[in-house]
């Protein structure tokens, strides 16, 4: 039987393939225009890392971590999340000496033991950002305004939703969760076997089971919203109407809440319409740094699910800008292939794209093959064409052709590209 790629797991090839370059490329655009330094960090960590960052009453933590222990005993985990692995590396590096905020971004795989349906996946790649050592709420706002960038510079805001709530300071999710202690206690039999147990544990992270039953309770759940401090209400405030002015469309779901256990004051969520589950989702970690070990450190980040936005752009058809082959260099014999050869190879210093025959094939094939890879000219390199130092460039589109010297090939499909 021939061995398949794991479940949860893709190939990435082709069409999607030119997808992932373009979101990426954007990705890089808009970072650099914040100001925002990229960092990669290992596709693996201790476990503890998760354990301590992300919490051990997570799912991701319980049920969905790929946690293995290597020849020498010590207990390692593929990334689920990179926000942890910032925040190390963060502390490991002492980021803070050098200058305040600390802005990184993030391309990086994630590994999640999930059931897998339509959008889930057990490998997927996420763009991050982390601002840490920042506690202004403009910096929350400009951070989901960086967000708001990727997907309006990809054509992507017909059916965006981006949604923001509060969680309050640490101060006020003392008082919420006691809050929803008491009324998940009065509650206890309507909870899935998971949620009885974490329900006083940790609260917080029944609101975000998936379970039905326990969704349908969270409807009747005291809200954290009305649990803020002035303090948390005004940083709010400030978030709100930053984004306002800045243009980013957006709405309260007091029910938000999210996850991943790190998060305090405001969290946010993207949706796409067509897309199951969130597109991107973040929030403030203002304790995160400090639980790993670092000084106290405020900070606020998002992560994106990139095939989420590569689906969407493929479903909604959207330009893909695949670089179309400007010219095959077809040929007759080893000497007009070696001419093609060489021609095609000083075209690729001009930054055009090109191909000549690396296969072997007749001239029927060779065209056959233009035709099938959609170059835009043709033209045929033989013994006669070398000698007169000319050959016939053929528009594939219009089917015009034209003698051009071999000398200026370049100069005319530079003058000829649109
Ligand atoms: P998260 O909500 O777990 O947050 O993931 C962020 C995004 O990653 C999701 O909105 C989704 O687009 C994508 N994603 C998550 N799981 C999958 C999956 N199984 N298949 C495909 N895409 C997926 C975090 O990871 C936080 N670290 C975000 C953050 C950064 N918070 C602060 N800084």
């Amino acid at each position: 039987m021939n061995i398949k790629a794991p479940k949860g797991t893709k190939d990435i090839f082709g069409e999607e393939a030119y997808y992932f370059q373009k979101v990426e490329q954007v990705i890089l655009e808009v970072c650099k225009t914040f100001n925002i330094e990229e960092i990669r960090t290992p596709m693996f960590e201790s476990t503890d890392l998760f354990i301590r960052g992300v919490g051990d009453t997570t799912d991701i933590v319980n049920k969905e971590m790929y946690t293995f222990n290597d020849k020498g005993g010590r207990s390692i985990t593929l990334k689920p999340e990179s926000t942890a692995a910032v925040s190390r590396a963060y502390i490991e590096h002492g980021m803070h000496l050098k200058k305040l905020p600390v802005k990184l971004f993030y391309l990086a795989d994630c590994f999640r033991y999930e059931n897998t349906q339509a959008d889930r996946y057990r490998q997927f790649k996420q763009f991050g950002v982390e601002y840490i050592g920042t506690e202004s709420p403009f910096s929350d706002a400009e951070l989901i305004a960086a967000g708001y960038q990727v997907f309006k510079r990809l054509g992507l805001t017909e059916g965006l939703t981006i949604q923001i709530n509060s969680l309050g300071g640490h101060d006020c999710r003392k008082i919420y969760n006691d809050k929803l202690r008491d009324f998940l206690k009065q509650n206890e039999s309507k909870l899935c076997e998971t949620c009885k147990i974490r329900a006083d544990k940790n609260p917080l992270r029944v609101l975000d089971c998936k379970e039905s039953a326990c969704q349908k309770l969270f409807l009747d759940a005291p809200l954290p919203l009305d649990c803020l401090s002035e303090e948390s209400i005004l940083k709010f405030e400030i978030v709100k109407n930053a984004l306002t002015n800045m243009h980013v469309p957006f709405e309260i779901n007091k029910r938000l809440v999210r996850g991943l256990d790190y998060y305090t004051n405001t969290v946010v969520e993207f949706n796409l319409k067509g897309i199951n589950g969130a597109v991107l989702g973040g929030g403030r970690y203002d304790g995160l740094v400090e639980e790993l070990g670092g000084a106290k450190t405020p900070a606020v980040g998002f992560a994106m699910g990139m095939e989420r936005i590569v689906t969407s752009l493929i479903k909604r058809n959207i330009d893909k800008n695949i670089p179309r082959c400007l010219i095959y260099l077809g040929s007759i014999g080893d000497c007009g292939n070696l001419k093609a050869t060489t021609i095609a190879n000083n075209l690729r210093e001009d930054n055009i794209v090109c191909e000549s025959d690396i296969l072997g094939r007749s001239v029927k094939s060779q065209l056959k093959y233009a035709n099938s890879i959609n170059a835009k000219y043709t033209t045929i390199i033989g013994l006669d064409e070398i000698n007169k130092n000319i050959c016939t460039i053929k528009n594939m589109d219009s089917g015009e052709k034209q003698d051009v010297s071999i000398d200026n090939i370049c100069d005319f499909l530079k003058n000829n590209k649109e």
